[in-house]
């Protein structure tokens, strides 16, 4: 399996809540938009933008209040709300959106950010988990994107000036390399995403164990005690 193709199997019910909850929204994206991948890249890529920035400021806040190191996971998320930020720029330059879409994404942000701040906080591995799923579905749409432009199903164009500036792209590039890029950067949040979501399960199993073996030992300790008085 190649990078661009990974998934990761759900291993417990709240990956499997994270999947389900991501191909619920696959398949509102696919129904609405169908093969309309201009106008799909820009709707989505304003969710998209979303979480990093949503979760960024909550790693903030928290880092302030525990005074605790954040391990660089802010700096992280903050860079992945910007990239997404200029996958948006690049495609308003491809795609107009119609009013509609305007209207959906007023109110997608609004249902989206309370929604996921909600998550973060109830859950905040099942956030990461399904940041991670999003970012695999978003690997296959733009791979669908890029098949329609390399059989000429949609006509390619020249690359977006912002486009070439931000990913150093030739000047003679085109809309197939950009979207290329653009598959490995949702490539890339994708990895970082469900990493994060694997950090903190084994944060939280190794804490289980540590408390585990440390009840058990002090359970060992009260019973030597107890033999030791029985036996005076
Ligand atoms: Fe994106
Ligand atoms: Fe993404």
């Amino acid at each position: 399996m190649n990078n661009l193709n990974k998934h990761f199997e759900p291993k417990n019910f709240s990956d499997k809540v994270a999947l389900s909850f991501t191909k619920f929204l696959r398949f509102l994206a696919d129904t609405f938009f169908r093969k309309r991948y201009g106008h799909r890249a820009v709707v989505l890529e304003t969710i998209a933008a979303v979480p990093g920035m949503v979760a960024g400021m909550l790693l903030h806040l928290k880092s302030l209040r525990k005074m605790e190191d954040d391990r660089g996971w802010i700096k992280t998320l903050l860079d992945e709300a910007e990239n997404e930020r200029m996958h948006l720029m690049t495609f308003i330059h491809v795609a107009k959106p119609t009013f509609i879409e305007r209207m959906i994404i007023l109110i997608a942000q609004f249902i989206f950010i309370v929604t996921y701040a909600i998550i973060y906080l109830i859950s905040q591995r099942t956030a990461h988990r399904i940041v991670g799923y999003f970012e695999e579905e978003a690997v296959i749409s733009y791979t669908e994107y890029l098949h329609e432009l390399e059989s000429g199903a949609i006509p390619d164009e020249p690359a977006p000036e912002v486009a070439i500036n931000y990913w150093n792209l030739p000047l003679h590039a085109t809309l197939k390399d950009v979207v290329r890029v653009i598959r490995d950067d949702e490539a890339g949040h994708r990895d970082v995403n469900h990493n994060f979501a694997n950090v903190i399960d084994n944060r939280v199993n190794s804490k289980k164990y540590n408390e585990e073996k440390e009840s058990a030992s002090q359970k060992e300790n009260t019973s030597d005690k107890e033999k030791t008085f029985s036996n005076k």
